[in-house]
C-alpha cells in the first residue's frame, strides 16, 4: 500500500509531526539524509506504527500515492535547494513540495515561483509549537501554491491544534505568505519573551523578591488577560530548582542566542517603514546580552550606586501587570501594522482574524489574548491596526498609569526596560498629531535644501529656504524610501 505523504528529515521536529500524522492514521513514509536515523526511528519512536522507512530518494518516491506529497524538515538555507534539486528529476507536474522549516518568505517566494513553471506545486509552510507541538498538534500556517491545498487540507488541519474545534491550521496566502507569518510569529514570539524578561528583572532586581515569589506572581498572571504559554511556561521556569535547590534560572549564562528570525523580521520592518519598535529592541536586547564579557567590564567601569527600594509592593506588581498587557498590545499593533504593509507590498491576501486563530493555539505565542486579536479583525479585517479597535483602545486607556509609573520606577533603579519603553514611546507618538519632524524637515532643508512642505500651504507643494542667505536657491530632488 502506498503511503499517503513522504517526510525528509529526521530531527526532532520531523520525527514529532511523522508521528502526529501516524495517530491520525496516515500511512507516512519518511527518508533521511544519514539513513541509519530511518533505521533507529523505526526500532525506537516509530516501533509498531504504519511508518514506512526508505533509504533513498528514489525509494522515497517510489512509495507515495499519487500526487506525491512530501515534506521537507530539514535545515532552512541551501540545504532546502539541494534537496529540491535532488527531487525535481523524481517528480511530475502536480506533485506537492511542502517546506516545513523556518525558511526566508523571500526564498519560499522563489521556489514557490521556479517550481511553479515545472508543475511542481510548492508550499511553505510555518511550523509552530516546538517538540511538543509538533507531537501533538502544532500551529501551522501554509502558504504558496493554492493549487495544491485540497490536497494536503485534511492532514494539516488534522494534525494541527485546535481551539474550539477549530483547527490552528488555514491557507495563508500566495507565494512566501506562509513562511511569512510564521517570521513575524516568531517576531512576537521574541518581543513576548523580552517583555517578560524585563517584568521578571524589575521583581528580582528592582524589588529584591525571590524566583518562588516571582513565581507566584506569573502564575497569578497566567490567570488573567496575560493567560499565555510563554507566561505558564516562565511561571515553572521560577520554580525549577536545580540539583542543590537552589533555582536553576539563577544559574543560567545572562547571554541570549537567536537564529535569526526575529532579525528578520526587523530588517523586513526597516524595508517596508514599519515602526516595529518593540520586536527590534527585543532583537537588539539579545544582541547586548550577548556582549557578557564588555558588560561585565563596563558594570565595573561605568559602576553606579544603586538606590533601594522601598514602597507598595503589590501596588507595582499590579503596575507591572499593566504595563506587561499594554506592551504586549503595542507589540501585536506593530507586527500586524507590519503583516497589512507586507499584504499590499506583495499582493498577498492576508485574512488577520484567521492569522490569529492559527496563532490562537498549538504556537509558542498562544494565548487567551488571540481570541480578542481574532474578534477584532473577524469584525473588521481592513482595520487600520489594533489601537483603532475599541476594546484595544480601553485596555490601553487603563493600563496607561501602570505602564508610566513602571517605567519610571525601572528608570530610577536603574534597570534597563528596552521593550516597556518602546512601546509606549509608539504609543505616545502615535496618538500624537504633532511630533518634531517640523524640525528635522527644517535640518533637512537647512543643510541639504532637501525642501518642506507647510501647513498653512496644500499638501504637495514644496519649498526650500535659503536659511543663511548664501544665495542657494536651488532645492534637491524630493523622493522618500
Ligand atoms: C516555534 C519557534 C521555533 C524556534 C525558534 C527559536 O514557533 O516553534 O519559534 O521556530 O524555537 O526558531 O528562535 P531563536 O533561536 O531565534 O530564539
Amino acid at each position: 500500500m502506498k503511503a499517503d505523504i513522504g517526510l525528509i528529515g529526521l530531527a526532532v521536529m520531523g520525527q514529532n509531526l511523522v508521528m502526529n500524522m501516524n495517530d491520525h492514521g496516515y500511512r507516512v513514509a519518511v527518508y533521511n539524509r544519514t539513513t541509519s536515523k530511518v533505521n533507529d526511528f523505526l526500532t525506537g519512536n516509530a516501533l509498531n506504527s504504519l511508518v514506512i522507512g526508505t533509504h533513498s530518494l528514489e525509494e522515497l518516491v517510489g512509495s507515495l500515492s499519487k500526487p506525491r506529497k512530501i515534506m521537507l524538515m530539514v535545515k532552512a538555507g541551501e540545504v532546502v535547494d539541494a534537496m529540491i534539486n535532488q527531487l525535481i528529476p523524481l517528480l511530475e507536474p502536480g506533485d506537492i513540495l511542502i517546506d516545513g522549516g523556518n525558511s526566508l518568505f523571500t526564498d519560499t517566494s522563489r521556489r514557490t515561483d521556479a517550481l511553479g513553471a515545472k508543475g511542481v506545486l510548492y508550499i511553505g509552510c510555518g511550523v509552530s509549537g516546538g517538540e511538543e507541538g509538533a507531537r501533538n498538534g502544532p500551529s501551522i500556517m501554509p502558504g504558496g501554491n493554492k493549487q495544491a491545498w485540497p490536497a494536503i487540507k485534511g492532514i494539516f488541519q488534522d494534525i494541527s491544534a485546535k481551539v474550539d474545534e477549530q483547527p490552528c491550521c488555514q491557507w495563508v496566502g500566495e507565494q512566501g505568505a506562509g513562511h511569512y507569518v510564521k517570521m513575524i510569529h516568531n517576531g512576537i514570539e521574541y518581543g513576548d519573551m523580552q517583555l517578560i524578561c524585563e517584568a521578571y528583572q524589575v521583581m528580582r532586581k528592582g524589588l529584591g523578591m525571590t524566583c518562588d515569589e516571582i513565581h507566584v506572581v506569573f502564575e497569578e498572571w497566567n490567570k488573567g488577560v496575560l493567560d499565555s504559554y510563554l507566561v505558564e511556561i516562565t511561571s515553572h521556569i521560577l520554580t525549577f530548582k536545580d540539583d542543590d535547590g537552589e533555582p536553576l534560572l539563577d544559574k543560567i549564562l545572562d547571554q541570549a542566542g537567536q537564529k535569526g528570525t526575529g532579525k528578520w523580521t526587523g530588517i523586513n520592518a526597516l524595508d517596508l517603514g514599519i515602526p516595529l519598535t518593540l520586536i527590534a529592541e527585543s532583537v537588539f536586547a539579545r544582541c547586548l546580552s550577548s556582549r557578557k564579557d564588555e558588560r561585565v567590564l563596563a558594570s565595573d567601569k561605568l559602576a553606579t550606586t544603586l538606590p533601594t527600594w522601598q514602597g507598595d509592593k503589590q501596588q507595582v506588581i499590579q503596575d507591572l501587570h499593566d504595563a506587561l498587557y499594554a506592551s504586549k498590545i503595542i507589540s501585536y499593533t506593530q507586527g500586524f501594522m507590519l503583516m497589512r504593509e507586507a499584504a499590499n507590498e506583495y499582493g498577498w491576501q492576508l485574512d488577520f482574524g484567521n492569522i490569529a486563530l492559527m496563532w490562537r493555539g498549538g504556537c509558542i505565542i498562544r494565548s487567551r489574548f488571540l481570541a480578542d486579536i481574532k474578534q477584532a479583525y473577524d469584525h473588521d479585517n481592513n482595520l487600520v491596526n489594533l489601537l483603532m479597535d475599541n476594546f484595544f483602545a480601553d485596555a490601553l486607556m487603563k493600563a496607561d498609569a501602570g505602564w508610566r509609573h513602571t517605567i519610571q520606577l525601572a528608570v530610577q533603579l536603574c534597570i534597563p526596560i528596552p521593550t516597556f519603553s518602546a512601546g509606549l514611546s509608539f504609543y505616545d507618538g502615535y496618538r500624537s498629531a504633532q511630533l518634531p519632524a517640523n524640525l528635522l524637515q527644517a535640518q533637512r532643508d537647512y543643510f541639504g535644501a532637501h525642501t518642506y512642505e507647510r501647513v498653512d500651504r496644500p499638501r504637495g507643494e514644496y519649498f526650500h529656504t535659503d536659511w543663511i542667505s548664501s544665495g542657494g536657491k536651488v532645492s534637491s530632488t524630493i523622493y522618500d524610501v
